[in-house]
């Protein structure tokens, strides 16, 4: 059986820091004691001295493996899974997305099988609706039941994903009778398909050119769209991978007048700015994502509603195409280019660094912010995201001390490259699995498992 001490470890929870032996039988923690509790002479033990003991992260927004076109996939659960464990973090929550005329569930089963050949970490799903039809909506009770209480929606990417207002209005009725929760893809697809046209018009195509056409009020008005139908059906909503100060602030406003609104915002969009598509074309590519990196005002206006609370939780959107699958698609012009960047592997570290270390937040909310908002957030809050008895032993041992830290990339390029890192995942547990030990992937560590999620 497996029962294990991690001793002399300093604790970080939302709440404080603490000196604590922490207890765990089999895949469960069973005991949090003041440090000193664990018996003397415990074979099984590890010495956690010098180290922060953190709960797995959990990034409640990734893409693995997700077909995009023919042949094409963003880069797959094996690889996108060992660089979330090697960076610490031990759950994420996907998106299973239908294909056209597809019913939900089956393309939730294609998401399930695919995971539990492959996925190191523990896995959720969200499920993407990009039909609104009876068939369709009826399906959502059997989704919920089956452990998936949140379903997106896109006003984004006309022609493929977006719901006209009407249909996300229809589908927000329903998600709110079912009590789910409507996650949103706020940008106003129509605008943004009449800035590409314009800017091909005028034979702007360039990596570079590709912010041009998502631009800043495009997410406002499907921002406004959306807290509109909220206010009106009543439908708990989230805005995904929120970037801009102007949606901040109908959020703010929203939500004092009592509408049940959440954020989530993205690494990219509080660290990195539009001044990186002047970078060279690599560096455009790889910050080809939607929504775009935005100025420099608005990650400050980011920054600011992440320290002081106004922003949940902390994703990534982790959609990795490797970047000469980037280049080659540029010939054709940045519409052609697969959109997403990686992040699952770095978001923990990112954020220490840039967060922690630059005295923008606390550790306490980097540990929020990184693994309990996001896990109660989205209905992981009973087994994941927090450090107490009878909570699932995702466990990691970070080192705040250590520095020049590598990231857990693929490739040589990201977003991330060319700067310096601070803080180490030294040691990760998934379920009281040890599948990292001295910043190494175990390669007999064991497939993950599907978690339902409720609220
Ligand atoms: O560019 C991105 N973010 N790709 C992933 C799909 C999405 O919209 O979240
Ligand atoms: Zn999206
Ligand atoms: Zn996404």
């Amino acid at each position: 059986m497996n029962d294990f001490w991690i001793r002399n470890a300093t604790l970080v929870s939302p709440t404080g820091r603490r000196n604590a032996d922490i207890r765990v039988i089999d895949e469960s923690i069973a005991e949090v004691a003041d440090r000193g509790n664990a018996p003397a002479g415990v074979d099984d033990h590890v010495d956690a001295t010098g180290l922060w003991l953190l709960p797995g992260g959990v990034d409640v927004h990734t893409h693995f493996g997700m077909p995009l076109r023919r042949g094409l996939a963003s880069r797959g659960w094996l690889e996108s899974s060992t660089a979330a464990l090697l960076g610490g973090t031990t759950t994420v929550v996907d998106f299973a997305n239908p294909d056209r005329d597809e019913p939900i569930p089956d393309a939730v089963a294609r998401w399930q099988a695919a995971a539990s050949q492959e996925c190191l970490c523990d896995y959720a799903l969200h499920a993407t609706v990009s039909a609104v039809d009876d068939e369709r909506l009826d399906e959502l009770a059997e989704l919920i039941e089956g452990g998936i209480p949140t379903f997106k929606g896109f006003l984004a990417y006309k022609g493929r994903l977006m719901l006209e207002p009407e249909e996300l209005r229809l589908l927000m009725t329903r998600v709110h009778q079912l009590k789910g929760r409507l996650l949103l893809h706020a940008e106003d697809g129509e605008l943004n398909a009449r800035c590409e046209e314009e800017l091909r018009q005028a034979g702007r195509t360039e990596p570079r050119h590709h912010p041009l056409a998502h631009p800043a009020e495009s997410e406002i008005a499907a921002t406004a769209t959306a807290l509109d139908l909220a206010r009106a059906t009543g439908c708990p909503l989230t805005i995904v991978h929120l970037s801009t100060a102007g949606s901040l602030a109908l959020i703010d406003a929203a939500r004092t007048d009592g509408v049940d609104v959440s954020a989530e915002v993205c690494i990219q969009h509080l660290f990195r700015t539009d001044a990186w598509y002047e970078r060279g074309i690599d560096e455009a590519l790889n910050a080809v994502m939607s929504p775009p990196l935005r100025s420099d005002a608005d990650a400050e206006a980011l920054r600011t509603a992440v320290a002081d609370g106004r922003l949940d939780w902390l994703a990534t959107d982790h959609c990795e195409f490797p970047l000469e699958i980037k280049r080659s698609a540029a010939v054709d012009g940045f519409p052609a280019v697969p959109n997403g960047a990686a992040g699952v592997g770095e978001r923990l570290i990112v954020a220490f660094t840039l967060g922690v270390e630059s005295g923008l937040i606390s550790p306490e909310r980097w540990v929020d912010l990184c693994c309990e908002a996001p896990a109660a957030a989205m209905g992981l809050g009973h087994c994941k995201g927090r450090i107490a008895p009878g909570m699932d032993a995702d466990l990691v041992l970070f080192d705040p001390r250590a520095s020049d830290t590598h990231l857990p990339v693929h490739g040589t390029h990201s977003l991330w490259t060319g700067s310096e890192w601070q803080g180490a995942v030294r040691h990760v547990w998934v379920r009281g699995h040890q599948v990292v030990e001295s910043g190494q992937l175990d390669p007999e560590a064991p497939t993950g498992r599907f978690i339902r999620r409720f609220f």
